[in-house]
C-alpha cells in the first residue's frame, strides 16, 4: 500500500469511530461553522492546531504559513483574518509560534533560500527590532527561542495595525489578541501575551475614521 492510501483508509476509520458516537456528527457538523477561535500558526507538520489544543473539526478557524507571520500585504491571511473577524465574529485570535521553529532558524542562519528569503525577511525585521535585548543573550539555543518568542509577540501586535481589528474592536468588543509558543519537546502551550480590545494602538497605526 503506498503511504497515501493510507491516509483514505485511515479516514474510513475516522468517519467510522466518529459516526459510532454520534451517527449525526457530519450532519451537525456540516450545517453551521461557528468557531470562537481564529489559529495563525506555524505550517510545520508537528504543530497541528486541533491537536494540540484539544479541540474538535469546527471549533478552530485555521491560517497557518512558514513561521506565523501576519504580513501585512499577504492577501491570504487578510482574507482569513476579515472572513473570521467580521463574519464569523471569532472572539479570540491566537498567533502560535514554536521552538525549534525552521523558518526563525532559516533566518538566522543568513543562508539563501531562493524565494523563501523574502518571507524570511519579515523575522529577520523583528530580530533588528529587539537586536539590543536579543545579542545580550550568550547562549545561541536561548538566542534563537527568545527570537522566536519575540516574533510572536511582535506578529500580535501586527494584527492590531489592521482595520480589521481596529473595526472589529470599536463595533463588537471583540477579539481578544493571543500570542503563545509551543514546546516541540514538551508539547506544552506557553502563554506570551494578551491584548484585550480596545488597547493603545500606535498613533501612526490608529486609523482616524475608524
Ligand atoms: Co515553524
Amino acid at each position: 500500500m503506498s503511504p497515501y492510501e493510507k491516509l483514505l483508509l485511515q479516514n474510513k476509520s475516522w468517519v467510522k469511530d466518529r459516526l459510532d458516537l454520534d451517527p449525526d456528527y457530519f450532519k451537525k457538523l456540516a450545517k453551521i461553522q461557528n468557531p470562537d477561535f481564529l489559529w495563525i500558526g506555524c505550517s510545520d507538520s508537528r504543530v497541528p492546531a486541533n491537536q494540540i489544543t484539544g479541540t474538535e473539526p469546527g471549533e478552530v478557524f485555521v491560517h497557518r504559513n512558514i513561521a506565523n507571520v501576519v504580513v501585512l500585504t499577504d492577501l491570504n491571511m487578510l482574507s482569513v483574518l476579515s472572513y473570521a473577524v467580521e463574519q464569523l465574529k471569532v472572539k479570540h485570535v491566537v498567533v502560535c509560534g514554536h521552538y525549534g521553529c525552521g523558518g526563525v532558524k532559516a533566518a538566522i542562519s543568513r543562508g539563501d533560500f531562493g524565494l523563501l528569503n523574502k518571507w524570511l525577511t519579515n523575522i529577520k525585521d523583528v530580530y533588528r527590532l529587539h537586536a539590543d535585548e536579543i545579542n545580550k543573550i550568550e547562549d545561541e539555543q536561548q538566542k534563537e527561542d527568545r527570537l522566536i518568542e519575540l516574533n510572536v509577540i511582535e506578529q500580535v501586535r501586527n494584527l492590531k495595525k489592521t482595520n480589521i481589528i481596529q473595526k472589529a474592536w470599536k463595533k463588537d468588543q471583540l477579539p481578544t489578541l493571543h500570542g503563545w509558543v509551543y514546546g516541540l519537546k514538551d508539547g506544552i502551550l506557553k502563554d506570551l501575551c494578551k491584548i484585550l480590545p480596545g488597547d493603545d494602538i500606535d498613533p501612526i497605526f490608529s486609523f482616524k475614521d475608524v
